[in-house]
């Protein structure tokens, strides 16, 4: 295969050029990975309700979320360590993304920094943060967040201890402490000399760009899994979510709802937004997938503050089906990094062709001409 034609043929694609360490930490879950793969087979399992001789001449795939006008109603989720993925990867995403008209989420473990990404593209994006045990630090990263342009803050909720990954372990990237994950990670390396060379000599992927103030020098891979274990303040309450209202005007958006009293207590916590997510199946295996969990979600509290989802989509159609149930907008995660780490900018940009062509398709095969029409009753329910 040498032109994917879908998310994942990006996916095979990025198995093949990646370092073995870096495809299974995008591409794993946790533990025996049973949310992940309901993730997935939760949406497929929802069957679209097909309608025939409506005028479907025309299709708007265009949305407004938090003020914010969008081409199409999908951003870029925040992803640890993107930017391993391609050379200086998240200015690569955040590029294509500015282009296709739609937001780049930036996460906080992120290889470029704030003002790089800001650089790099032509659209504000928005800034992915979690509750960090150094308070000072955070008030430091949301200010360049803001000097950066940002025009959204996800806060994520759901990591207040990574869950255990086992392929992580098992490739070396968690399991080898020291100079021997070293040695393996750089044999895996040397295995893939495209990627070697493109990212590792000239990406100059050495350092976490937001936590280089904090780590200096070591801000290295190495680095990486110790600050989430370290640094994540696990005492963190919804009234601390006064803490940020403090220091950030913007919208906030909290990501890693899975429980409709959770997210009630996120509108009285005065959020923007939530994101209806299980991590991606990376945290709490055995949970419900965000499609079986999202119709409560969005039925309790769709009228009181901005619900997006994310978790399994591989396609426009899985888009629609989070959308038709009770979505406002969906973030995708490793459909784009897998398109990321196959062919740079150039590769987000075609995913998200693929994205939109397939949406097109589905909007007009269930009669519906508009994203903001999107309903339940696209949907068939046996
Ligand atoms: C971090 O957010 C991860 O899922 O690895």
């Amino acid at each position: 295969m040498t032109k994917a034609a879908s998310a994942l043929d990006y996916r095979e694609l990025a198995r093949r050029r990646l370092p073995h360490f870096l495809f299974e930490y995008i591409d794993g879950g946790s533990y025996a990975e049973v949310t992940l793969r309901r993730n997935v087979a939760d949406l497929e399992a929802i069957a679209l309700r097909q309608r025939v001789l409506c005028d479907v001449s025309t299709i708007d795939l265009s949305t407004s979320l938090f003020g914010e006008e969008m081409r199409l109603p999908i951003g870029l989720g925040p992803i640890g360590l993107a930017g391993m993925n391609a050379r200086r990867g998240e200015a690569q995403a955040a590029r294509a993304a500015a282009k296709a008209g739609i937001p780049f989420c930036l996460s906080t473990v992120s290889l470029c920094a704030l003002d790089e990404v800001a650089k790099a593209s032509t659209r504000p994006f928005w800034f992915q943060l979690y509750m960090i045990r150094d308070r000072g630090f955070m008030v430091d990263l949301i200010a360049q967040a803001k000097a950066a342009g940002c025009t959204a803050l996800l806060f994520t909720v759901d990591l207040p201890l990574p869950g255990t990954r086992y392929r992580d372990m098992r490739s070396g990237l968690s399991g080898a402490p020291g100079w021997r994950g070293d040695v393996r990670r750089t044999l895996q390396a040397l295995a893939r000399p495209g990627w070697a060379y493109d990212v590792g000599v000239r990406g100059r992927p050495h350092q976490l760009g937001n936590l280089a103030p904090v780590l200096g020098k070591a801000s290295g891979l190495g680095d990486y899994l110790g600050w989430l274990r370290d640094n994540f303040d696990a005492s963190c309450t919804w009234a601390d979510l006064d803490f940020i209202r403090k220091i950030w005007d913007g919208p906030i958006i909290i990501k890693g709802v899975l429980d409709v009293d959770d997210a009630r207590s996120a509108v009285g916590a005065g959020a923007d937004g939530i994101v209806v997510s299980n991590h991606g199946g990376r945290q709490l295996d055995g949970v419900l997938s965000s499609a079986r969990a999202l119709p409560a979600i969005a039925d309790a509290v769709g009228d009181k503050l901005t619900v997006l989802a994310d978790g399994g989509v591989r396609s426009g159609l899985d888009v629609v089906r989070l959308m038709a149930l009770g979505a406002k907008g969906v973030l995708l995660g490793r459909a784009w990094v897998y398109a990321l780490a196959a062919s740079g900018e150039a590769g987000v940009a075609h995913v998200l062709e693929l994205f939109e062509a397939e949406m097109k398709v589905a909007l007009t095969l269930t009669g519906c001409t508009a994203v903001r029409d999107i309903n339940q009753d696209m949907l068939v329910h046996d």
